[in-house]
This record gives structure tokens, sequence and C-alpha cells, in this order.
């Protein structure tokens, strides 16, 4: 079998290890790929949007699967452009990504459909939006682009001069493009933050083990939002209770409804839930493997990656035993110092060979190069150091103790990942 991964961060050098495993596997490509994944796969300097070259390139190399791993291809149709030329492909189409896509989508959906969520208006025109703010609001209120805004569209304002300059950046200056053509309005939520990754065949579900992501630069939730600076795997917060009410009154639902609303969903929904006081309720969903939680989630997982995908694209989800291991995991990011703001690369990365061999530790490599034969940084997130342990506790301390055999210039981590679980 020959597989092609879409896209360049750890999440996809996550897939690719995982998908390596697979004995029926002779060929694993990655569009673009990194430094790193170049270890498993080969990399094809065809950019993720590119679908018509990378259509092209997956008939030429009778490509038997293609695994879409970033959100943008999806929401732009790639998965329509596979289908269309009769390749296989396993990620949502894109009248179905528009879950991830459109938060206004997703939020009337949940509404029309009575899953939980937090109370929210949305608005295109800025006047209605600041109106509504000021005769209606209550603080601190949240604003949401519409669209796709690498996880950056979203702002938690603590009064109305907040909420109106919010209004003005999202709506007017456009900071997020056209992402922010319509806003969403949402009511503040407190709780514990909990992400619930899962396979989808259009009618059934199967959800993964849960994970908790830590979306800010600096230690104790400081700082500026990132793209994840460290995952835990599982979350001692998320109990069987909670799982059971969410199986009966989100996943299912949200399956049900996207195939009663003609958007029949083949792929990954990541369910970005807050634990509340009233009950779990959806902060967001995502159409794809979380990045960094795919990093601590799959390698727990015991089924077999390809298989797994094969079924959601046939629709025989049910017929698969879906388990992982009875244990735990810590991925901590190491990032370039000055990250998600601006930062030097080109650094060489030294240490990397320490992971050969052992078991329960990993490198997945996100913004990383290969320059003269050496890997170099060449991003903000460069590496996702990820170690396995009995507990949690022994998985934070495997992942701490693994950083260190890395050296780079620059270096930067935040070291608290997973310490919230000495409160569980
Ligand atoms: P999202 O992209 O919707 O997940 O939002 C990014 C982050 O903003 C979430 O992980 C939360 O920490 C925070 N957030 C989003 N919506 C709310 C809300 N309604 N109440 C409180 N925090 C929120
Ligand atoms: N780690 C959050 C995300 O992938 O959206």
């Amino acid at each position: 079998m020959k597989v092609l991964i879409i896209g360049s961060g750890g999440r996809e050098h996550a897939i690719a290890w995982k998908v390596a495993q697979n004995p029926q596997v002779e060929k694993i490509y990655c569009a673009p790929g990194n430094g790193g994944i170049g270890q498993v796969a080969e990399c094809v300097p065809i950019g993720a949007m590119e679908f018509d070259k990378l259509a092209a390139f997956a008939k030429e190399r009778e490509i038997d699967l293609t695994i879409v791993g970033m959100d943008d291809p999806l929401v732009g149709g790639v998965v329509d452009v596979f289908e269309k030329e009769g390749l296989r492909v396993f990620g949502p189409r894109k009248n179905a990504a528009i879950l991830e896509g459109s938060k206004a989508f997703s939020k009337d959906l949940m509404k029309k459909y009575n899953i939980p969520t937090a109370a929210y208006e949305n608005f295109d025109n800025p006047e209605e939006a600041i109106a509504y703010l000021k005769e209606k609001a209550e603080f601190p209120i949240v604003l949401k682009a519409d669209g796709l805004a690498l996880g950056k569209g979203v702002l938690i304002c603590n009064t109305l001069e907040e909420a109106e300059e919010g209004v003005k950046t999202i709506m007017l200056d456009k900071k997020f493009g056209s992402a922010g053509n319509t806003l969403v309005i949402e009511e503040f939520m407190t709780g514990r933050e909990v992400s619930v990754l899962s396979f989808v065949d259009g009618k059934t579900i199967k959800t993964m083990t849960s994970a908790q992501d830590h979306k800010r630069a600096k230690d104790g939730d400081q700082g500026l939002n990132t793209g994840g600076m460290g995952t835990f795997s599982p979350s001692p917060f998320y109990t069987k209770e909670i799982d059971e009410f969410c199986q009966k009154n989100i996943y299912q639902p949200t399956v049900d409804a996207m195939a009663a609303e003609g958007r029949e969903f083949k792929g990954i929904i990541f369910f970005g839930l807050m634990l509340t006081e009233k009950g779990p309720k959806v902060l967001e969903y995502n159409a794809r493997f979380g990045d960094p939680e795919a990093q601590v989630v799959i390698p727990r997982m015991k089924n077999d990656m390809v298989e797994v995908c094969q079924a959601c694209i046939d629709g025989t989800l049910d017929q698969i035993n879906l388990e992982f291991e009875d244990n735990a995991a810590v991925c901590v990011v190491l990032a370039s110092d000055g990250y998600p703001v601006s930062y030097e690369k080109g650094f060489p990365i030294e240490g990397l060979e320490s992971f050969e061999g052992k078991e329960g530790y990993y490198v997945f490599h996100a913004g990383t190069a290969l320059k003269d034969g050496k890997i170099v940084t060449n991003g903000g997130r460069v590496l996702g150091v990820t170690a396995k342990g009995a507990t949690l506790k022994e998985a934070r301390k495997n992942a701490y103790a693994a950083t260190e055999w890395i050296r780079f210039e620059n270096k930067y981590m935040r070291h608290d990942i997973g310490k919230a679980i000495d409160e569980a």
C-alpha cells in the first residue's frame, strides 16, 4: 500500500509514524512534510492547498489512501477534488468540514439539534453587533471570527469598550481576513477544558481517549494564545459519567445532525468541551486531529490507523473495536523563544538520536527543516517531545526528562504541562 499524508506539523508526523506500523504499507509520502517527517515518509514539495497538483501526484504514484491532517485543505474542499478523481481519501468533504470552517454554522447546528453549547448570536453587520453588546451583553463576553483564523480568532472581552474594540478588529480591520465577515458573540463559560477526538464514518462515531491542550505561551496559562504548547492524555477530569453524558447528548447527536442536514461527516471530529457547573458544553468543533493532541492520543492507540481510516471511508466503523492503552502520555512542545510573535530559525538541533530505540519516548517534528544533511529549527513550534508512563505523573516526569536530551539555540518550553493533574 502507498499512503499520502497532507500537512506539515507534529500532528502529521504522529500520523505518519502510526501509519508506518502497518505491515502492508510499503511507502508513505507527506506533502509538504518537514525535516523530521522525512525519517518515515518521503516529503513531496506540493503545498497543502494545491489540490489539483496533490490529486495529480496521488494518481501518478497510485496512492491507495490519502489522509488529510490539516484544517485549511479540508475546509477548502480537498476531499471533494480527490473523490472526483476516484481517489480514496480520509477526511470530511467540504460541505461537512464546515463544522470547523464556520463557527456560525456550528452554533446554529447545535441550537437546532439541542446540543449543549454557550448561548450566542451571529452578526454580519458591525453596527448590529455593537448595539447588541450595548443592550444585552453580560461581561466577560466572547467574540469569535466565524472562519478559520489559526486558532487566534477568539477574543475574551471584559468590558464593553474591549468588546467594541474587538468588533472593530474582527469585522472592520479584518485582522483575520474574511474569517471575520461574520461574528459570533457568545456567552463566557468557566470550567475545565477537555479535547475528545473521534473517528466518524457518516453514521457511527467512536471516540478516542481524552486529552487536554495548553494553549497559552507561558507557564500558569499566561501570555498569548498559541497553536498549543503541550498536551496530556487522558484527562483525569473527564469521568465515566461525563463521557456517558457526552456520548448521548453531544457526540452521536452531532453526527446525526450532520447527516440530517445532508452533510454526512466522515473523518475526525474533535470536540472541544468545557466542563461547566451545568454540565459539559461544546466550545468548538474541529474536523481533524488536534495538534498537539494527536501527539499524545495516537501513541496510546492500539488499533491500526490505516484500518480505522478505511472503515470510516467504507462506513464500517461499527465493526471496529477502538482501543487505547491503559496508561498516560504527556507531550511538551519545544518552541523557538519569542513564539508566537517573532523568533529566529535555522539553528541546528542536537540530541535527536537519543530517542532511537527508547520505547515510550517520541520526538515529533513540527517546525524543522533538513539543511546540508542536518536537522535545523524552521518554525515557532519546533518539536513535540512525548513520553508515556503508567500514570500521568510518571508520563510528565518522563516527558520533561526527555526534553533535556534535545539542545538548540533559543529553545523554549513551558514547565507546567500537565500540572493540573495534581489537582485531580
Ligand atoms: P475555540 O477556538 O472556540 O476553541 O476558542 C479558543 C479558546 O478560547 C478555547 O480553548 C477557550 O479557552 C476559549 N473560549 C472559547 N469560547 C469560550 C467561551 N464561550 N467561554 C470561555 N472561554 C472560551
Ligand atoms: N490544539 C488545538 C487544535 O489543534 O486546534
